[in-house]
């Protein structure tokens, strides 16, 4: 035993899956490094917005000990933001005076009287360019002159946002992902001309909150939605090809993603999973699935309608049992995941990040895309460039143009 448990043990530390998640652990260490030296401190942060996002935006904030005040125009969404901070107070803090010393820190403030105090101020309104320039216009003329001005946009470009203000170098994204609670990353988002000392504040500001900051260019969907979305669209593809959704669930799974990207689409919801793959889908050139246009008009979007590609009890999905006659094609995860690494070397190419390791630090953070694979890059060369593009290759005769491989093949290193 002793000796077949030292053997063991050496290839364990030594394997692949260690040394893989030892490179987690240092790309952890490179999104921190972001924020390096860095002489930023927030004291007082306001959140306009008290929907799902600005609300537990708002709740995080005042959670890690800044003091907030939260801005929506109906009164009944900041009771819902103030109700579901305190459910986190209390699971996150126990004591009593610590979750009363929280609630203190996070005042409602339909009026917006916050704005003239803040460090920090995050815009989490609906997603409308109108709406949003507006809110800036005003914004603008009210903040402090050191006021880190932020927006949580997930889709609008930032340069069209900026067109509102007069020193549009002033505007950053903050990009929280749902749900604001779990999810470690930010995307800490510029635009052309943003200023770069605002980028590292914004970084500065996400450690400050326990947050990863990972900077990223503003394009559509960014580094994480862009990424997400050909692999979750392929996903729904398959479903329509009448591949059972616990199958391809199974087959992402078992490659190591957290969730299957079935019961994800279900549980992000399948309207956002459309606005969002509308948006992406002309810039890109993907096609949408019919079936998700369908869903959608038949309103069922997953989890919040109690349906979607399966139904939810209790918020626990059911999966129909698996006809032992079907037979899966043996190509599944591939499918998903090839495209999610096609999509990767485009984002290099176009500088969405500034380099490889910045870009598995963003899926393995933003996404929990298999840690003990290292991120999409890691993975790329893990298997060889050669024999990676070759694959890539063999899917577009089989399946079609969704995998013709992406330029920036050719500019990876060891190309
Ligand atoms: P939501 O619809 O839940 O909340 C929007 C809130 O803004 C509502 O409570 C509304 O009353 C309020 N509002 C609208 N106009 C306002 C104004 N002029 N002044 C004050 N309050 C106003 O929307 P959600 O999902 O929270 O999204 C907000 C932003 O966050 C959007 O830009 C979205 O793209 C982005 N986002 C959303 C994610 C998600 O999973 N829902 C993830 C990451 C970003």
């Amino acid at each position: 035993m002793f000796t077949s448990e030292a053997a063991n043990l050496g290839q364990l530390i030594t394997g692949p899956t260690a040394q893989n998640l030892i490179r987690v652990f240092f790309l952890q260490e490179r999104l921190k490094s972001v924020a390096a030296g860095i002489d930023f401190k927030s004291r007082q942060v306001h959140v306009i917005g008290g929907g799902i996002m600005g609300g537990d935006i708002a709740a995080w904030c005042a959670l890690k000990g800044q003091r907030v005040t939260l801005q929506d125009r109906e009164a009944k969404f900041l009771t819902q933001a103030i109700k579901r901070a305190h459910k986190l107070f209390q699971r996150k803090l126990k004591s009593k005076r610590l979750v009363q010393a929280a609630m203190d820190r996070l005042m409602p403030d339909p009026r917006g009287y916050g704005v003239k105090h803040a460090d920090v101020v995050v815009e989490a309104i609906y997603e409308d360019l109108e709406a949003k320039q507006t809110l800036f216009r005003d914004l603008e003329s009210k903040v402090g002159p050191d006021t880190l001005l932020a927006t949580n946009t997930s889709s609008i470009p930032l340069e069209s946002i900026g067109e509102a203000l007069e020193n549009p170098e002033r505007l950053i994204g903050l990009h929280f992902f749902n749900p604001v609670a779990k999810m470690q990353l930010i995307e800490v988002v510029s635009g052309r001309v943003t200023d770069p000392l605002l980028m590292q504040k914004g970084a500065a500001f996400s450690r400050s909150i326990d947050r990863l900051p990972l900077p990223a260019r503003s394009s559509p969907g960014f580094l994480v939605n862009r990424i997400l979305m050909p692999y979750l669209l392929e996903a729904i593809e398959l479903l329509g090809e009448g591949v059972p959704g616990p199958l391809i669930d199974n087959a992402a799974t078992r490659f190591g993603m957290p969730m299957g990207p079935v019961e994800l689409a279900d549980r992000v919801g399948l309207d956002i999973c459309l606005a969002v793959a509308n948006k992406l889908a002309p810039v890109f050139n993907l096609e949408v699935p019919e079936q998700l246009h369908v869903m959608v008009d038949q309103k069922q979007l997953g989890v919040k309608t109690g349906a979607g590609f399966y139904r939810y009890e209790k918020g626990k999905a059911i999966k129909e049992n698996l006809d032992s006659q079907f037979h899966a094609p043996n190509d599944l995860a591939d499918r998903m995941i090839f495209r999610l690494l096609n999509e990767a070397v485009a984002c290099l190419r176009e500088h969405v990040v500034e380099d490889e390791d910045l870009l598995d630090a963003g899926i393995i953070f933003g996404t929990g895309f298999a840690p003990f694979r290292g991120g999409p890059m890691h993975y790329i060369h893990s298997g060889g460039l050669t024999r990676m593009r070759q694959r890539l290759n063999e899917l577009e005769q089989l399946h079609g143009d969704q995998f013709h491989p992406d330029s920036g093949w050719t500019n990876l290193s060891g190309a």
